[in-house]
């Protein structure tokens, strides 16, 4: 292959990958007992999301699932410190280095946006819902209130709300309303990448699929691309095309969500999916034994050796390296090392 075209061919991979997170490394600066403690919650995490595609995050409660949401939007607020590492965002021809940027409300709704854990709690009590829709578009475009008020009116209309909830208060709207306007309002200035965070755990079953059904309309609609985080496995299998499975701060593996389902290489994964309930099977699933560690004291070596049943000597010494098994296909497991 010519020169030439092999540069062009890199610069067009580069360019796909819409969100780089690059040796992420970030956690909560607390005191315990008066003294100065560091919560190791996000440790050099590497990955990236291509555009046009649903990336799924799953892993325990305290993995840093969050955190990682929080460090790519760049919502880095004490107690959270960011030590290392680097967000690269590829939009519009440009490339945004996402923790340098002074004022990150010049690339928050536009080119990423965010919807918290917990987000229908968001909303403010004190403003009807058509204040936050206005607010919004008066800050990012260029027109006064009442123009403000006619694209919010044709925008809940096309995202299957009705107006009438323009003219309510938050509280008067049910949870799985009100999660649906936080993401109404995250997808309205059209982002290339939306984070969102468990957006689907505090809605009952039939809400879910509503409120996944409108992310996944908007991702294909903008073919941007949506990076969610969830526990639920059964969410993570049903929508996202790749999966990074965390544990204890680390992303221990990447890939295809239907690989990663079917052949789970990190001995995490594999408890994770083997502990999922499955159709016709009556045996009772085992769980994962012990517990996640504590991020104020990690293990050293590989932070999931306590619990791993392949556990070798070097997994108490030393932390693996993230290797690429497969095309696209990482693990970070002294098991995959050859030596
Ligand atoms: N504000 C905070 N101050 C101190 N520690 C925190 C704070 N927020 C989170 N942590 C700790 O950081 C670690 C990662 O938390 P994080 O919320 O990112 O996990 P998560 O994977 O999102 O969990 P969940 O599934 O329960 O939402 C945990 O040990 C948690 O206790
Ligand atoms: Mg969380």
């Amino acid at each position: 292959m010519a020169k030439r075209e092999i540069v062009d061919r890199e610069t067009s991979i580069m360019l796909d990958r819409v969100l780089e997170a690059i040796d992420l490394t970030g956690g909560y600066s607390i005191t315990v007992n008066d003294t100065p403690a560091y919560v190791d919650a996000v440790s050099n995490v590497s990955f990236y999301a291509r555009n046009n595609e649903v990336l799924g995050i799953a892993g325990e409660s305290g993995c840093g699932k969050s955190t990682l949401l929080k460090i790519l939007y760049g919502f880095t607020r004490a107690p959270l410190v960011v030590k290392k590492g680097k967000v690269v965002l590829r939009a519009n021809e440009q490339s945004i280095d996402i923790l340098a940027v002074k004022d990150r409300t010049s690339v928050w709704w536009k080119y990423i946006s965010y919807i918290p854990q917990n987000s229908m709690n968001v909303l403010n009590p004190l403003q009807r819902i058509r204040d936050h829709f206005i607010e919004t578009i008066s800050t990012h475009m260029n027109v006064d209130r009442d123009e403000a008020y006619n694209i919010a009116r044709d925008y809940v209309e096309n995202v299957g709300l009705s107006k009438e909830v323009l003219n309510a208060y938050p509280h008067q709207l049910s949870g799985g309303m009100r999660q649906r306007i936080v993401i109404a309002l995250a997808l309205m200035l059209r982002p290339r990448v939306v984070l969102a965070d468990e957006p689907t755990t505090a809605v009952d079953v039939v809400v879910q699929r509503g409120v996944l059904q409108m992310l996944l309309d908007k991702q294909r609609e903008l073919k941007n691309t949506l990076i969610v985080v969830t526990h639920d496995m059964g969410v993570q299998a049903m929508v996202t095309n790749r999966i990074l499975i965390m544990y204890a701060g680390k992303g221990v593996e990447l890939g295809a969500t239907n690989d990663t389902f079917e052949n789970p290489l990190h001995p995490y994964t594999k408890a994770l999916i083997e502990s999922l309930p499955r159709i016709g099977d009556k045996t009772l699933r085992k769980g994962l034994a012990g517990h996640p560690p504590d991020l104020i004291n990690p293990p050293p070596g590989c932070r999931f050796h306590p619990r791993c049943p392949y556990a070798m000597d070097v997994c108490r010494r030393e932390e693996p390296p993230i290797i690429e098994i497969d095309k696209e296909k990482f693990v970070s497991c002294w098991l995959y090392v050859k030596r």
